[in-house]
């Protein structure tokens, strides 16, 4: 074998071919797995495909360029944790396509928002920043306010997440609209809530995000989608990266909640 070898390095371009293909088989090996997500994503408990709301709300930010000036998401630094919570697993961006990670803070990360506010604030932030965080340079985004949440077409937009991995139900893209239209919770759908939670868990919240019962609005879209960000795993047990001020807490974090 080794006498072969010799033989082999004797002549450059045979070498040349040689070291080609086993960097290409090399290649293939380790690179084929990676485009299958259940491959690097570790699936965590509480991870759930949007509601047809939230999904909405996550459209109206894509279209409004949010990601230009915010990030979603935490990075594994003290800092970071210390402001934002929990370091984002990857598994809590596994179903957004195109994920939101983004590459710019010109405000805040918006990973861990979900809960932080009351609704209020945030339809009185998208209205006017000014009247919340007197300095803030955010634009308003008050025509939210008077814009029907497109829900008609969510369901298509579902089937074609579902082509992609995301684990939509038969039944939920059948219900895309009723369902959208009850967790903003206008008058006559009481009763639709029930199947919306049956569907996506009872963590849901379903409430009028906009303080408008008349209408589902673009802002009780793009509110119930920021409500929902960074809440759906529980941390709770996850302690050991709160930032504890001894030595000990430099090691690597080892927490329950999956990665
Ligand atoms: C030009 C940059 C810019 C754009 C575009 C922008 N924001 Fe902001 N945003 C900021 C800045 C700066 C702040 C911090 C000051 C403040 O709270 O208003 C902020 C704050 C926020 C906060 C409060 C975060 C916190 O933890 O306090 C939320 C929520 C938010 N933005 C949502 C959005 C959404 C949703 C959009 C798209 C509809 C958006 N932003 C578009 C710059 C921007």
């Amino acid at each position: 074998m080794l006498h072969h070898h010799a033989k082999l390095e004797r002549k450059s371009i045979v070498m040349l071919l040689f070291i080609i293909v086993t960097v290409l088989v090399g290649g293939i090996v380790e690179i084929i797995p990676l485009f299958r997500s259940e491959t690097v994503i570790e699936p965590v408990e509480g991870v759930r495909p949007y509601t047809p709301l939230e999904l909405a709300g996550y459209n109206i930010y894509i279209r409004e360029g949010c990601y230009n000036c915010h990030s979603q998401q935490i990075r594994p630094l003290r800092d970071e944790v210390a402001r934002y919570g929990h370091y984002s697993l990857a598994a809590e961006s596994m179903y957004d396509h195109p994920f939101q990670w983004g590459s710019k803070r010109t405000g805040p990360d918006l990973a861990r928002v979900g809960g932080r506010y009351s609704d209020d604030w945030h339809v009185a932030h998208l209205k006017n920043p000014r009247s919340v965080v007197p300095e803030s340079i955010m634009p308003t985004y008050s025509f939210l306010a008077n814009n029907q949440a497109e829900l008609n077409e969510i369901g298509e937009h579902m089937k074609v997440l579902k082509m992609v991995g995301v684990p939509y139900t038969d039944e939920q893209i059948a219900n895309a609209y009723v369902d959208g239209m009850a967790q903003a919770h206008t008058e006559d759908t009481d009763e639709n809530v029930a199947g919306l939670l049956e569907r996506y868990g009872d963590k849901i919240n379903a409430r009028v995000f906009d303080g408008n019962p008349e209408m589902v609005t673009e802002m009780d879209a793009l509110v119930a989608y920021l409500q929902v960000l960074g809440t759906m795993v529980d941390f709770s047990s996850a302690q050991s990266i709160e930032p504890a001020g001894d030595v000990a807490a430099d090691a690597p974090a080892e927490d329950k909640a999956g990665e």
